[in-house]
C-alpha cells in the first residue's frame, strides 16, 4: 500500500482509508471487526469516523461507530500506534443548546466522549464535520489548538468547508498563531465533482491541505449495481437514500456510470475499482475514504489498487463527467 503525507504534515497516510459510517447501520459489530481486521492486514492505516455515526436510526444516541472501533482496538491494543484514527465534531449528540456545534463548550465535552469510546487518550485527525455559522472561527480554532497543546489531538482537519471558509481558517490561524488544518473531507466523486474543482482543489494544491474526499462511489451508484427501470437491491443504501435515485435520473450521472463501466470491462476490473482508481489519481487527493460494508465489497475496493488507467482513459472519464 502507497502512503501519502497529509497535506503540509508529516504523517503518512493510506492511499485508502477505511471509513466506518456503515458500523451498526448496515454492518453489524462482527462484520466492522472483520473489515477492520482485512483492511489493517491490506494495510490501511486511517480509520475514519464521526461521533454522530448511527445517529440517525431511530432511538439511536449516536457514538455506535465510535464505539465498534474503542472495542477493536481493546481487542488488538497493538495496532493503536500504527493507526491514524480520524474522527469529527459538529453534529448534534444530545437535545441541550450546547450538545452540537464548533463552540469551545461542545468541542470539549465532545472530544472527552468520543475519546472514552475510542478506548484511546488521543485522536490522530480531529475534523470539524461541517460548519457552524453561529460560532467565530477563531474560537473554534483556538479550543482546537488547546487539544493540540494538550495532546489529546495531532493534527486537525476540516470537512464540508467551502474555499472560503477553508481560506478564513486557514488567515486565522496564522493571524493568531494556532494549530491549522492539514486535511479537508469533501464530497467527491466522478459524478460530484464540480463543488470540490471549482476551487477547493486549488486552494488544497496551494495551501498544503490534503483531500481525503469521501462517497468515493457515489454511495454505490459508481459500482454499477443499479438501474434506473429496477427497485434497488433490499438493504442497499439505494434502497434507504433519495441520493442514487437523483442519480439514476441525471443524465450525466447515467452517461459516466457508462463509461466507467466500459473501461472496466476492457481492463477486466470492476467498475467501483475504476472509479476508485481515478479518484485517487486526482492531483490534490491524498487518500479516498472507502466504506464497505462486508469483507466482498473491501476485497472489490482494494482491488483498485493494481488498476492502471491509461492518459486515454482518464480523458474519457474527465471529459464523460464534465458539466
Ligand atoms: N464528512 C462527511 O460529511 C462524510 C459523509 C459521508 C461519508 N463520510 C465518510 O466516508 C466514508 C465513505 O463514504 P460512503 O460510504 O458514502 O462511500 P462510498 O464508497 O461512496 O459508498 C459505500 C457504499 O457503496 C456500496 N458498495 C461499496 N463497494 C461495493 C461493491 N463492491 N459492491 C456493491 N456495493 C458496494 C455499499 O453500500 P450498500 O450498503 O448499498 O451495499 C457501501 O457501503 C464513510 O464511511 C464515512 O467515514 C463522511
Amino acid at each position: 500500500m502507497e502512503h501519502r503525507s497529509l497535506g503540509g504534515s508529516g504523517v503518512k497516510v493510506s492511499l485508502l482509508s477505511l471509513g466506518t459510517m456503515q458500523f451498526g447501520w448496515t454492518a453489524d459489530e462482527k462484520t466492522s471487526f472483520a473489515v477492520l481486521d482485512a483492511a489493517y492486514d491490506a494495510g490501511i492505516n486511517v480509520i475514519d469516523t464521526a461521533d454522530i455515526y448511527s445517529r440517525w436510526i431511530e432511538g439511536n444516541p449516536g457514538g455506535v461507530a465510535e464505539s465498534i472501533i474503542g472495542k477493536w482496538f481493546r481487542k488488538n491494543p497493538e495496532k493503536r500506534a500504527q493507526i491514524i484514527l480520524a474522527t469529527k465534531v459538529r453534529g448534534r449528540m444530545g437535545e441541550g443548546p450546547n450538545d452540537e456545534g464548533l463552540s469551545r463548550k461542545h468541542i470539549f465535552s465532545a472530544v472527552d466522549h468520543s475519546l472514552k469510546r475510542l478506548g484511546t487518550d488521543y485522536i490522530d485527525l480531529y475534523q470539524v464535520h461541517w460548519p457552524d455559522e453561529g460560532t467565530p472561527i477563531e474560537e473554534t480554532l483556538r479550543a482546537l489548538d488547546d487539544l493540540v497543546r494538550e495532546g489529546r489531538v495531532l493534527y486537525i482537519g476540516c470537512s464540508n468547508y467551502s474555499a472560503w471558509r477553508l481560506m478564513e481558517s486557514l488567515w486565522t490561524s496564522e493571524r493568531c498563531r494556532l494549530t491549522s488544518f492539514v486535511s479537508l473531507q469533501p464530497h467527491y466523486n466522478l459524478v460530484h465533482r464540480a463543488e470540490f474543482e471549482r476551487e477547493l482543489e486549488d486552494v488544497c494544491l496551494n495551501f498544503g491541505i490534503g483531500a481525503i474526499p469521501y462517497s468515493p462511489l457515489a454511495g454505490g451508484f459508481l459500482t454499477g449495481k443499479y438501474a434506473s427501470n429496477q427497485a434497488p437491491p433490499e438493504g442497499s443504501r439505494g434502497a434507504m437514500s433519495d441520493r442514487i435515485q437523483a442519480y439514476l435520473k441525471d443524465p450525466t450521472s447515467l452517461s459516466t456510470l457508462e463509461i466507467v463501466k466500459q473501461i472496466a470491462l476492457e481492463r477486466e476490473k470492476s467498475p467501483s475499482q475504476i472509479a476508485l482508481r481515478w479518484l485517487i489519481s486526482r492531483p490534490a487527493v491524498v487518500s479516498a475514504i472507502i466504506g464497505p460494508r462486508d469483507l466482498e465489497q473491501l476485497e472489490d475496493n482494494l482491488g483498485c489498487l493494481s488498476v492502471e488507467l491509461t492518459d486515454e482513459d482518464m480523458e474519457r472519464l474527465d471529459e464523460g463527467s464534465a458539466r
